[in-house]
């Protein structure tokens, strides 16, 4: 049997959503139309809790509150941006939000430079237009025509990099609720249900800015890199349980203190500042995204080529090299951060000593 890398939300959480769609019924919960889970459901599914005794695991660290305003916001007739910047969750919300109100987080428009309108709004299949004629048929529609039709959630991932005439044409759909199509003298209507999800990335920011017309239709949720050590550290233990799992490793007994000295340093570098010890910052980001794949990185690596499964010091460093010097005067400053923080610390003196083999 085949076996997919990552499956959708959807299915990855159909028991919960099944437990959570009981709860709704049983305690009358109410719901938008089309809505598969009420709102409050919604903000359980994702933020985790228990239902009827059985658990509902957290999928979004971070603040419940900017998760409840960010379903309150799709009850209303209002888009949804989550903005902020890169790794911090956004198209994980995103996607997340799409499967519990819709069952489907797929139907997605990848915002790139070269887009065009007709990748946002509908295209034509032309060998039908050239043999049949232009009709309703020859339609071909893009995810946010058919979650106009099917009264479900779209998503727009990296909205800014859209070109701005692009972007614009959001603007009918989110505030008339349709897509005019002329070469047919006929409109689409939106059904109650549909709704935007965008991200966009702030440091993007510049590359194509949300006109005012347009942004007047979003309602902004910002995502911030985590607050706290302590959830950081949750939330790459989360995600590197989960990608054991589906390579079927072991999760090494020394994941969650490795997982805490990457989060650390990732933290001190980001901040700069370690104690007392003010710090030059790198340009990199180190986000959580960065700190899973450094420590899934070195899982990897001592599962299929070292001679024991436990996380080894030269597997970090590897990972944390390549994040952290993108620049040529990223390595300085690391350099630095070894001499001044890492190797006045008696229990970072392994990862001091395979980084400076590197570095
Ligand atoms: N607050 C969080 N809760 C749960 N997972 C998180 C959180 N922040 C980051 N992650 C994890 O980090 C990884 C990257 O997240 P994601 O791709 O959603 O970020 P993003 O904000 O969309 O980034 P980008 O701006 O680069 O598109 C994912 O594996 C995601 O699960
Ligand atoms: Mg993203």
């Amino acid at each position: 049997m085949k076996e997919q890398i990552k499956p959708l939300a959807e299915q990855r959480f159909e028991d919960e959503i099944r437990l959570l769609q009981a709860w709704d019924e049983a305690n009358q919960h109410p719901k938008p139309p089309r809505w598969q889970l009420s709102p409050k459901a919604v903000v359980r599914f994702i933020c985790g809790g228990e239902v009827n005794g059985q658990p509902i695991q957290c999928k979004y660290f971070g603040a419940d509150r900017q998760v409840e305003v960010a379903v309150a916001t799709l009850t209303t007739d209002r888009a949804l941006l989550l903005y902020g910047p890169p790794g911090t969750g956004k198209s994980t919300l995103s996607e997340l939000l799409a499967a519990g109100i819709s069952g489907n987080s797929q139907l997605i428009v990848q915002g790139t430079a070269g887009i065009s309108e007709e990748k946002v709004l509908y295209e034509w299949d032309y060998a039908h237009r050239l043999s049949k004629g232009t009709d309703i048929n020859a339609l071909v529609k893009t995810p946010i025509f058919r979650a106009m039709e099917d009264g479900a959630i779209a998503r727009v991932e990296e909205l800014t990099r859209i070109p701005s005439d692009v972007q614009d044409a959001l603007i009918t759909i989110l505030s008339e609720k349709m897509m005019p199509i002329p070469e047919l003298n006929e409109v689409v209507m939106a059904n109650r249900g549909f709704n935007i999800i965008a991200t966009a990335n702030d440091k993007d920011k510049g590359v194509n800015d949300l006109s005012k017309a347009l942004s007047r239709r979003f309602n902004t949720v910002r995502l911030e890199l985590p607050t706290d050590a302590e959830t950081e550290t949750q939330i790459v233990r989360s995600n590197i349980d989960k990608l054991c799992r589906g390579q079927s490793l072991p999760v090494p007994t020394n994941t969650d203190a490795e997982i805490r000295r990457v989060v650390k340093i990732f933290r001190e570098l980001r901040e700069g500042q370690a104690g007392t010890e003010k710090l030059e910052k790198p340009s990199a980001t180190m986000s959580p995204a960065e700190a899973i794949s450094v420590v899934s990185q070195a899982i990897n690596m001592a599962a299929y080529l070292g001679d024991n499964p436990q996380i080894d010091a030269s597997h970090i460093a590897n990972g944390l090299e390549g994040v952290v010097v993108k620049e040529a005067e990223d390595r300085q400053v690391f350099r630095n951060y070894l001499d001044r923080v890492l190797k006045t610390r008696a229990a970072d003196r392994d990862l001091e000593a395979a980084l400076r083999a590197i570095v």
